[in-house]
């Protein structure tokens, strides 16, 4: 509840750089004021206009010279991979068997899981990330651990209970009737409470039987304004692995087709090895590849084509896939998706980088009608940022004449330690001040 005021270099994108040019897209001021009232955003705009007109009991927080923009979005992460980022020496189907499988297993203790949560957030937090689909484990327990400790800082997110029915260990299994019944409790329990949003969440093709997959077509039917999320063509083994499992399939993606999960607001990590059938399908049923660019690396899975995604007319997000992918930082994320294309000869200016960490990934993930810009009538869920947060930094900008320059120093070389402040829903929930001024651990 309450109002505060927020002073500082405003930076939000109304529309997309890469399709309507900068000239409509990017907005800035540079002494801007955002008026937050019971959590939403009222006004915008100069400050030495706003502040005269403000209700004098109303705190203004001044955070010149910092930058203040939307919270970042990071469209899918792994909740329970928080010990299993930066495992040595694997590619995805024995990371999984090796790493992640045994870890997750954990879950299924509250404690586990509510510790796992409590560390996820915190660390999202510090990276201004203020808004993640979230994949929990096969433990209804582990669901219910997310989205308190997510209530408890009154945060916007997308999570749900992994479905998994086969190839995994039997501990970590459900069944087509558990999943399903599980998954129904859970959005009951949790959907559309405050700001938290379920999401039917089967793993991938080959840990869910045809059965399995049926159970989630009658949740997505039963419940057609949920999230999906789930992962597609990621690496060659998984994808000879599928052809196996399902041969009645052209390709990969149609076993999702074929189970009525492919729509809008259905999330599809990776997409990084599809034919021009499978881009066109995901396309025509508007739903969302998601980019995920230092798992991409990390596990040698591939490249993602983002000229080709775009020039199909796929919705595209930008994510962080921890913990296959190795930084929490969306910053980190972009400076990695950058070099992904470089490779390909591709780029990534910095305005439709950091289009893609609000805006973009709030419209990837169906949720730009309350968050992703800083507009009256959205959720005040900002980030104010320091480009000039480590030496290297502060270098190069000595260098830097225009804001493009500087964002994309801030991509390219910054991380959590750009983060000065975050906050969700009006509140702040992290001040680097704070942190700093902590006392170390005996
Ligand atoms: N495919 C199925 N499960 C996973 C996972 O946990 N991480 C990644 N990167 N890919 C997956
Ligand atoms: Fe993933």
């Amino acid at each position: 509840g309450g109002s505060i005021a927020i002073r500082g270099r405003l930076l939000w994108f109304d529309a997309d750089p890469a399709e309507e040019g900068e000239g409509q897209a990017v907005r800035y001021v540079a002494d801007g004021l955002v008026v937050v009232d019971n959590g939403i955003i009222r006004q915008v705009g100069e400050a030495s206009v706003l502040l005269p007109r403000l209700r004098s009991e109303t705190p203004v927080v001044d955070h010149r010279p910092h930058l203040v923009m939307p919270g970042f979005i990071d469209p899918h992460l792994h909740m329970p991979q928080t010990q299993v980022i930066a495992s040595y020496g694997t590619e995805l189907m024995e990371w999984l068997a090796k790493y992640t499988f045994p870890e997750e297993n954990r879950y299924g203790d509250p404690a586990v899981a509510a510790d796992g949560s409590r560390f996820l957030i915190d660390e999202l937090l510090a990276s201004g990330t203020t808004t993640a689909g979230v994949y929990c484990t096969t433990h209804p327990e582990s669901v219910d651990a997310f989205f308190t400790e997510a209530a408890r800082r009154s945060l916007r997110m997308v999570a749900g209970k992994v479905m998994m029915d086969r190839g995994a260990p039997p501990a970590l299994l459900d069944t087509a009737e558990i999943g399903y019944q599980q998954s129904k409790a859970l959005i009951r329990k949790w959907h559309g409470k405050g700001r938290l949003d379920y999401a039917i969440t089967p793993r991938f093709a080959p840990t869910s039987s045809d059965v399995q997959l049926e159970a989630c077509e009658a949740l997505a039917v039963e419940h057609p304004e949920l999230h999906i999320q789930t992962h597609l063509s990621e690496n060659a083994a998984e994808i000879a692995f599928v052809r196996e499992a399902f041969p009645w399939s052209k390709d990969y993606t149609e076993v999702y087709e074929r189970f009525g999960l492919v729509r809008p607001k259905a999330l599809f990590g990776h997409c990084i090895h599809l034919s021009e059938r499978e881009r066109a399908a995901l396309a025509g049923k508007g739903a969302t590849a998601v980019f995920c660019p230092t798992s991409n690396l990390f596990l040698g899975s591939g490249l993602f084509d983002l000229a080709a995604a775009r020039a199909a007319g796929i919705k595209v997000g930008l994510a962080t896939d921890i913990g296959g992918g190795t930084s929490y930082s969306m910053l980190r994320t972009a400076a990695e998706a950058y070099k992904v294309l470089a490779l390909q000869g591709q780029k990534l200016p910095a305005f439709d980088a950091f289009h893609m960490l609000t805006a973009g990934n709030a419209a990837a993930m169906g949720l730009d009608n309350r968050i992703g810009r800083i507009a009256p009538g959205l959720e005040a869920d900002l980030v104010v940022l320091d480009t000039g947060s480590t030496s290297a930094l502060r270098r190069r900008m000595g260098r830097v004449e225009t804001l493009e320059e500087e964002l994309f120093a801030l991509m390219t070389l910054g991380d959590e330690r750009a983060t000065v402040a975050t906050y969700a829903h009006g509140h702040r929930v992290y001040d680097r001040s704070a942190t700093r001024a902590k006392p170390l651990p005996p």
